[in-house]
């Protein structure tokens, strides 16, 4: 038995135009499945979806119909500090982050308990288990939130066959890093922090997330799986 084989399934990506999200559709299509692209971003072969409006997230689902795997990736952030950001700016990034997550993952599970099983991936983040190298507040609570989501979730949809899980990866080069990878003091900070001293690229994330979706992982549940060259470590 192929311990990754996801070929005939159906999965669900958000956030999938570009980045962690886009390279994940790729090698879950290029592993067999069929793949639904969520994104806000409007591009080709993107379905368009907010994943923090519930019913934009509902009318999606039922176009898609069945569900085997979803991958919650779809991610913002806001780098301020406690002091200065604005109320408005913490709604958003956890309106994405953990809401949006949660109403995917309640969303995919509905249809997964009804086709007897599926796996859930999240996007968490070195940042939900750290206080980081620098204020990110809101961020940092999102994903802290992601990782505890992933545990209270995985009981609650164990007895249905589904399995949650979450990857959490340290500084990846994507639009989303990119103020932190244009700033040799920051990087340099990072490269400190880096006991391998080598980080990931977007298919290393997507990798670990096909290996907690597939086969290989069907005793693997709860857990979030830090891609970080070590920077937990410590
Ligand atoms: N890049 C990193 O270093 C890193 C590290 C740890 C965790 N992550 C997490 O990985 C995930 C992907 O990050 P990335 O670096 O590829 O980011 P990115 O900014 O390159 O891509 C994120 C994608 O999500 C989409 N998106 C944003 N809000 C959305 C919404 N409301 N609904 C649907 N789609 C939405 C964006 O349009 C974009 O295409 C995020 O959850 C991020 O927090 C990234």
């Amino acid at each position: 038995m192929d311990p990754f084989d996801v070929k005939g399934k159906t999965a669900v990506v958000t956030g999938a135009a570009q980045g962690i999200g886009k390279a994940t559709a790729d090698l879950l299509h290029q592993s067999g499945c069929m793949v639904a692209r969520l994104d806000v971003q409007a591009g080709e072969s993107i379905l368009v979806c907010d994943v923090a409006d519930e019913s934009a997230v509902e009318k999606t689902f039922k176009q898609i119909g069945k569900i085997d795997i979803l991958v919650n990736n779809a991610g913002i952030v806001v780098r301020k500090n406690a002091l200065e950001i604005t109320h408005e700016e913490w709604d958003k990034v956890l309106g994405v982050n953990l809401t949006g997550l949660f109403l995917c993952a309640r969303g995919a599970a509905r249809r997964m308990k009804d086709q007897g099983g599926g796996a859930i991936v999240n996007l968490a983040s070195i940042m939900g288990f750290s206080g980081g190298l620098f204020p990110n507040p809101a961020y940092q609570a999102s994903k802290g939130a992601v990782v505890n989501l992933t545990r209270a979730l995985a009981l609650e949809f164990a007895p249905f066959g589904i399995r949650v899980n979450a990857v959490a990866p340290t500084f990846v080069r994507t639009r989303l890093t990119a103020p932190v990878f244009s700033n040799p003091e920051l990087l340099k900070k990072v490269m400190d922090h880096t006991p391998l001293g080598v980080l990931p690229e977007v298919e290393d994330i997507a990798q670990a997330v096909l290996f907690l979706a597939g086969p290989a992982a069907r005793c693997i549940t709860g857990v979030t799986l830090p891609v970080d060259s070590g920077y937990l470590a410590r």
